[in-house]
């Protein structure tokens, strides 16, 4: 006597590849490695897009502010001392995504090639999706004045009353994904041509200011390939 509900479990055992005659264990293994063949890429794929091309499609928006400055600039017969107050406005450009910056430097120099001061460090900070963030950076020069090219290149800008400078950030980021921050590759801003200006009224002591223009940086995240 057979029951007819019987009947359709069968030929569905039969159809199963893996079932007849592997014992338990071989069978789980064979859906491990099958699902390994499809999960090893598929992980490969998804770091590629967390450490690439997410950090990629959000480049930082790095522009000086108007507000940036030299102050208590002097020039003796021996050495320059002026002190770079820069403000830079820091935009997270994405909408669903929090950056960390735990470490951003800034570097300064003149014409290419002479460092005006020790680099200067930001401390660290977040930023919320789309938020803005202000980030005041100070720098002290103090050059001797010697034979090289740059320095003398440097004292007839000052003493011309216009100097242009380049300012390089370097900064480290992570990203908020998930519930993790995830380090990304490093970014470089740059800064190129910053020109300030001598106060008009040439009263001794008062701050250069920036000569407007163009005040937005140049992001370069793949200057470290
Ligand atoms: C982002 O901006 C909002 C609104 O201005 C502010 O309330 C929030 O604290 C900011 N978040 C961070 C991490 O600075």
């Amino acid at each position: 006597m057979t029951d007819p509900h019987a009947i359709p479990v069968h030929p569905h055992a039969d159809n199963d590849p893996a079932s007849p005659g592997l014992p338990r264990s071989d069978r789980y293994k064979g859906i491990i490695l099958r699902c390994a063949s499809y999960a090893i890429p598929a992980i490969l794929g998804l770091l590629m897009v967390i450490f690439l091309a997410i950090p990629a499609l959000m480049p930082p928006e790095f522009n000086l502010n108007p507000g940036s400055s030299i102050s208590s600039l002097d020039i003796s017969t021996s050495l320059i001392t002026a002190q770079w107050n820069i403000a830079l406005s820091v935009k997270n450009p994405s909408k669903l995504i929090a950056v960390k910056y735990t470490r951003m430097k800034l570097v300064f120099c003149f014409d290419g090639q002479l460092a005006l001061s020790r680099p200067s460090l930001i401390p660290a900070f977040t930023q919320d999706p789309g938020n803005v963030t202000t980030v005041q950076a100070k720098a002290l020069s103090m050059i001797a004045i010697v034979n090289d090219l740059g320095v003398i290149g440097l004292v007839s800008s000052l003493k011309g009353g216009k100097v242009t400078i380049d300012v390089v950030v370097k900064a480290k980021r992570r990203l908020h994904l998930g519930p993790w921050w995830v380090p990304v590759l490093d970014a470089y801003i740059s800064c190129m041509g910053v020109t300030f200006t001598a106060p008009a009224d040439s009263e001794a002591g008062s701050d250069w200011m920036i000569l407007g223009g163009t005040l937005s940086c140049t992001p370069d995240i793949f200057t470290q390939f």
